[in-house]
């Protein structure tokens, strides 16, 4: 699992530009599932099993990123826009990979680092020349690290959730009683939009995202009550899904009749896949689970590779039984 996370979090795919990691988690699910296609959007979906209940468990594949849209007359500098949430106040001295190989560095300008304009990327090859042009997108560069039972890296938002799915198609080995779409999704930090296609292609019964969630447990920030190694965080309200009661229950249920680690999510702002799901054809009842992680969108998200697990167990446990809903 650790060797699977650190391929994807390093595969380059920020928002919009998601085939490099689409390629890589095609190949990695090629045989645990009874069918893959693409959609017009561009989503990874996997079907697995048959009759049941008709479940989209999503996990979105792109990371956030920027794209060159002006360059500077004179000094050659590139200005950017954001592909998602970048932090502007984490920005500084950051490097970024466009997608044709030319490495970027972010710098700011003296006394500012408040708003995106504030910042240019640096990507001189010489004194007089410049190695990429506008229009290029780029994604952050930074190696993956483990530290004990935490793992550290950038874009664990959300490689770490289809590092979930993954692996729980590789626990179900194609044997369930119901009807599974795994959705690996594009654009989600630009607001969700491939959960949109995936769920109106489907046509599901009940939805699941898979992504991660803010922690409680740092000096500063919210108040929340999710920790780092507290388990597997199902998510009950954030500001775009208030999750139904039948659907927090059975994940609850599913924990407790299993013995698996877990807490209850409550997300003060951000929201997941989930939220476009539920909100396909004629409503679809839609959960989320949730792994807790540290320093969200910057280069250095933090997990507990144990919650990771219970996340794991507790998809498998939900998939592979009947669902009496
Ligand atoms: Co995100
Ligand atoms: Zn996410």
């Amino acid at each position: 699992m650790i060797e699977l996370t650190k391929r994807l979090v390093e595969t380059w795919g920020p928002s919009g530009f998601e085939h490099r990691i689409r390629d890589l988690i095609r190949e990695e699910v090629a045989d645990l599932a009874d069918e893959t296609w693409i959609d017009g959007l561009g989503n990874l979906i996997c079907r697995v099993g048959a009759g049941g209940k008709k479940v989209l468990i999503a996990a979105h594949m792109d990371e956030i990123g920027l794209m060159a849209n002006y360059q500077e007359p004179e000094s050659g500098y590139l200005r950017f826009a954001n592909l998602g949430g970048l932090r502007n106040d984490s920005l500084n001295g950051n490097r970024v990979l466009f997608e044709d190989g030319t490495v970027g560095v972010i710098a700011v300008h003296n006394g500012g680092g408040k708003a995106l304009s504030d910042f240019y990327i640096d990507v001189q090859a010489d004194s007089g020349e410049n190695a990429t042009p506008v229009g290029q997108p780029a994604g952050f560069m930074r190696e993956m690290q483990v530290r004990g039972r935490r793992v550290i890296a950038k874009s664990l938002d959300d490689r770490i959730g289809c590092v979930v799915a993954i692996e729980t198609m590789r626990r179900l080995e194609r044997q369930t009683p119901n009807d599974l779409y795994f959705a690996f999704t594009v654009q989600e930090e630009v607001g969700l939009r491939g959960a949109k296609t995936a769920a109106q292609g489907v046509h599901p019964d009940i939805g699941i995202a898979i992504d991660v969630t803010g922690s409680g447990d740092q000096i500063r920030g919210r108040k929340m009550q999710v920790k780092l190694g507290g388990g597997a965080a199902i998510k009950v309200h954030d500001p775009g899904l208030i999750v139904p009661l039948a659907i927090k229950n059975w994940m609850v249920e599913r924990c407790e009749a299993d013995g698996i680690p877990y807490q209850l999510e409550l997300l003060m702002g951000g929201t997941t896949d989930a939220s476009a799901i539920q909100m396909a054809d004629a409503g679809v009842p839609s959960g989320c689970i949730s792994i807790p992680t540290r320093y969200l969108h910057t280069t250095s998200e933090t997990v507990d590779i144990d919650d990771v697990q219970a996340c794991i167990d507790l998809l498998t446990g939900l998939l592979a039984n009947d669902i009496a809903m």
